[in-house]
């Protein structure tokens, strides 16, 4: 295994450029009430740019919107900020 390949049991996140998170292992999905949102496959994408008709998730929506974000970090944050 190289460091690129993530484990079987590991939830990578990948910010993909001018599109939607990649979620990539065994993750639930939950609305803030605590219910499971259904997942239907390994490998989710979830809308970052706000414009999906089928939020959480990627409805390739961002593509008319011409929707513009890095693939990685802006430059200049590291982290980011929790919710609760
Ligand atoms: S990121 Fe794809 S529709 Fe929002």
């Amino acid at each position: 295994m190289t460091e690129s390949e993530p484990r079987a049991d590991e939830v990578t996140i990948t910010p993909y450029r001018d599109g939607p998170l990649l979620v990539r292992g065994p993750v639930s999905l939950r609305d803030p009430d605590g219910s499971e949102i259904p997942i239907e496959r390994r490998t989710i994408a979830l809308c970052r740019c706000g414009r999906s008709r089928l939020k959480p998730f990627c409805d390739g929506s961002h593509k008319l919107a011409s929707f513009r974000a890095p693939a990685g970090t802006q430059r200049g944050s590291a982290g980011g900020r929790a919710t609760r």
